[in-house]
């Protein structure tokens, strides 16, 4: 039987935004508080808090942090500041639609607000973030209910990143489908992909379903395509950062391998994500900004004992693109879209 997680990855606590630091796990489930706008950047660069959602709720309460001691004469002195705020955060990390969707839907909420004062605007900014974050938790365990059809029991799943609890406020989207389906009491083992190079799988994705108590084990990336050549894997489920009009996803590196590997064998490729990763003005995945992260995180192992000549050259993009024709569906908040891409996400994010 599954334990109820109860860990909150992004809040508002004591007049600072609390996170989980997860480049301390799994040695240490440790807590920072961020009191200043450059520490919250740091914080995401750093990838303390990461995962598409979780950034969406960080950035949402980033803002707040950013307006909150403004000394402005008016709503519009306000309103520049606000914006200049949003830019700051925006520069962090350029994939996650979510941490650009928050802030965009707090301008906007700011915008079209009646409120006539400095005061009303930072308190209605607030609000917003709050309202952000209390959604999140919603619509991850919507992604769970509808996903949770897709898997019968006794499915091994295989899964890449962290998409469970630690990526989101606090339940997850590719992990919340895991979740939803084991609190059915379907029997689900899950095949973790360790997530070279910063090693979220290994890291976070074991720790989590340890501490839920699901059957987990986790394997080296190269490892995929021949455990499904073994029969061993029924579905593989991703979670994603930028999901555009035709379909095309943007996840973790490593993501596409296993949509090809998947179609070779014939397994189901779902990908799992709130309408918050939505990017519709985006028609195709080509038009995704990818993150260039640096180096040392390929040639040392988090960035500890080096495991390459000092001074070669590396390439390391933190994302891939997974063409939509790869993906069997996608499991959002609002149902199950299968394709055509183009008509059906559109049906269900823009309806
Ligand atoms: O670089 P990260 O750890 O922020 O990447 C996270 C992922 O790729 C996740 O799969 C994605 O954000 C979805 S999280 C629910």
């Amino acid at each position: 039987m599954m334990n109820e997680p109860h860990l909150q990855t992004v809040a508002w606590k004591h007049n600072a935004i609390r996170l989980i630091d997860q480049t301390r796990l799994p040695e240490t489930l440790h807590y920072v508080d961020i009191r200043g706008l450059k520490t919250l950047w740091q914080a995401i660069k750093a990838m303390k808090v990461r995962g598409a959602p979780a950034l969406g709720g960080t950035a949402a309460l980033g803002v707040y942090l950013g307006i909150k001691n403004a000394r402005v004469k008016n709503i519009s002195g306000l309103m520049k500041i606000m914006d200049e705020v949003i830019a700051y955060i925006g520069s962090s990390r350029p994939t996650a639609r979510n941490l650009f969707w928050a802030m965009e839907r707090i301008r906007r909420a700011a915008q079209r607000s009646s409120a006539k004062t400095v005061e009303g605007i930072k308190q209605l900014t607030f609000k917003e973030a709050q309202k952000i974050i209390a959604e999140d938790m919603i619509s991850c365990r919507n992604i769970g209910r509808f996903g949770q059809t897709l898997l019968k029991d006794n499915d091994t799943v295989l899964t890449i990143c962290n998409t469970g609890i630690l990526a989101t406020i606090d339940y997850g989207t590719a992990l919340g489908v895991i979740y939803s389906a084991v609190k059915q009491g379907k029997r689900i083992k899950v095949y973790a992909c360790e997530t070279r190079p910063m090693l979220q799988g290994a890291r976070l994705t074991t720790w989590e379903l340890k501490r839920a108590g699901i059957e987990t084990a986790l394997i080296c990336d190269s490892m995929a395509a021949s455990l499904m050549s073994q029969g061993l894997i029924q579905k593989v489920i991703a979670g994603a950062d930028r999901i555009v009009a035709n379909g095309d996803t943007a996840n973790k590196i490593g993501t596409y391998n296993l949509a090809v590997a998947s179609r070779y064998h014939n397994v189901p490729f779902y990908v799992a994500a709130p309408a918050s990763t939505f990017d519709l003005r985006l028609r195709t995945g080509k038009e995704i900004p990818i993150e260039e992260r640096p180096g040392d995180e390929v040639t040392k192992l988090f960035f500890k004992k080096p495991i390459a000549a000092a001074g070669i050259g590396v390439y390391n993009p933190a994302f891939d693109v997974t063409p939509g024709r790869l993906i069997s569906a996608i499991i959002t908040d609002r149902g199950i879209v299968k394709a055509p891409y183009t008509k059906n996400i559109r049906n269900i994010i823009k309806g």
